[in-house]
């Protein structure tokens, strides 16, 4: 009787030391919330970035830190933008990353996140320095957009120059152009555009433009744009100057489908090194491109957010007017293409 009550006396024991454990192991664990919101839900380069992203969250996991990141989008529209921020405030988020839809206009995120006191990582949309500048608790995590324009400019010069009058095709000492811009008023779109004609210049390229068009972003905007231009202008254009690759690809498949060949089809190049753009490259379709680096970006905004989090020093970054985490831009051509398939 009394061996049995001591035994049973031990295990009740047991049962509340194993509890106790637990219990304490829990309360060790934290969990970071991310909330990343996109611009939209259908953007290639922006999906790419968030997926790389996702994985070296989920790498960053250990027994005492559990990582959830929730992806919602602003469908395009800043109001609709700001409720989702609203929304996930209320649902409890710890850093917030923000691609945002008008970059100009983030007071209400700004607002939202102070008044939590939740950082702010803000990506490839740039907002103006003014807003940044609010509070101290907000990031920019992106890279030089007039530097990606400077290399698209260079790249189409160089080929140019390689031979001259060949790309010249009608002979008149001057490359007849078309401009395929993303967004009006993206930071991108203004600085790819101005820098990748001004460069060409520099390097001694007369130009004559033909057509600048808004598409967007989007191959099958800019597919419809080139057809447009090709109905009217036949193939006497002689350079396309894409503001990424997307819109390069809808050109080259404007090409395809009105039958042109490739010997008779304008130089094209496009801006982000996605997938499809590399093997566009390898295939002869796509003369250039430059690499967006959207591995380097996700890890500083997943780096910078848990560092936020944990309230480390960011002492070993390289953030620019306690602000800028920025990324370089390179050049992809037929050359080393293959060094940016993996
Ligand atoms: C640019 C990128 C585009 C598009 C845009 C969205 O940096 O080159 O393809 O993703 O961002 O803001
Ligand atoms: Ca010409």
């Amino acid at each position: 009787m009394k061996k049995k009550a001591i035994a049973l006396l031990l295990i009740l024991i047991m049962i509340i030391q194993t509890s106790g454990c637990e219990k304490a192991e829990s309360e060790k664990t934290k969990t970071l919330r991310v909330g990343v919101v996109l611009y939209a839900s259908d953007d290639k380069f922006i999906n790419a970035l968030t997926s790389i992203m996702k994985e070296l969250f989920q790498r960053r996991e250990s027994e005492d830190l559990k990582i959830v990141m929730s992806v919602k989008n602003g469908a395009n529209d800043q109001r609709a933008e700001n409720d989702v921020v609203d929304e996930m405030m209320d649902a409890g988020c710890d850093i917030l990353v923000v691609n945002l839809v008008d970059r100009t206009a983030p007071s209400k995120i700004i607002n939202l996140a102070r008044e939590n006191n939740v950082p702010v990582i803000f990506f490839n949309r740039e907002p103006v320095k003014e807003d940044l500048m609010q509070w101290d608790k907000m990031y920019y995590v992106g890279c030089d957009s007039a530097q990606s324009g400077e290399i698209q400019g260079k790249l189409a010069a160089d080929m140019i120059k390689q031979d001259f009058s060949k790309y010249d095709k009608n002979g008149d000492g001057k490359i007849q152009y078309v401009m395929l811009e993303g967004e009006a008023g993206h930071q991108d779109a203004i600085l790819r555009t101005d820098y990748s004609v001004e460069t060409l210049k520099a390097e001694g390229i007369k130009l004559e433009k033909i057509s600048y068009q808004f598409a967007d972003w989007s191959r099958a905007q800019a597919e419809n744009k080139m057809q447009q231009i090709i109905s009217k202008y036949g193939d006497t254009v002689e350079l396309v100057l894409a503001n990424n690759d997307e819109m390069a690809l809808g050109a080259i498949e404007a090409y395809e489908k009105a039958d042109i060949s490739l010997d008779r089809r304008p130089l094209i190049y496009g801006i982000d090194g996605l997938d499809d753009a590399l093997s566009a490259i390898k295939k002869g379709t796509l003369q250039g491109t430059v690499y967006n680096d959207k591995e380097e970006q996700a890890r500083n905004i997943v780096n910078l957010a848990i560092d936020l989090y944990k309230g480390n020093s960011l002492s070993s970054y390289n953030i620019q007017d306690g602000k800028y985490l920025m990324s370089e831009y390179q050049r992809v051509d037929i050359s080393n293409v293959d060094d940016f398939i993996n």
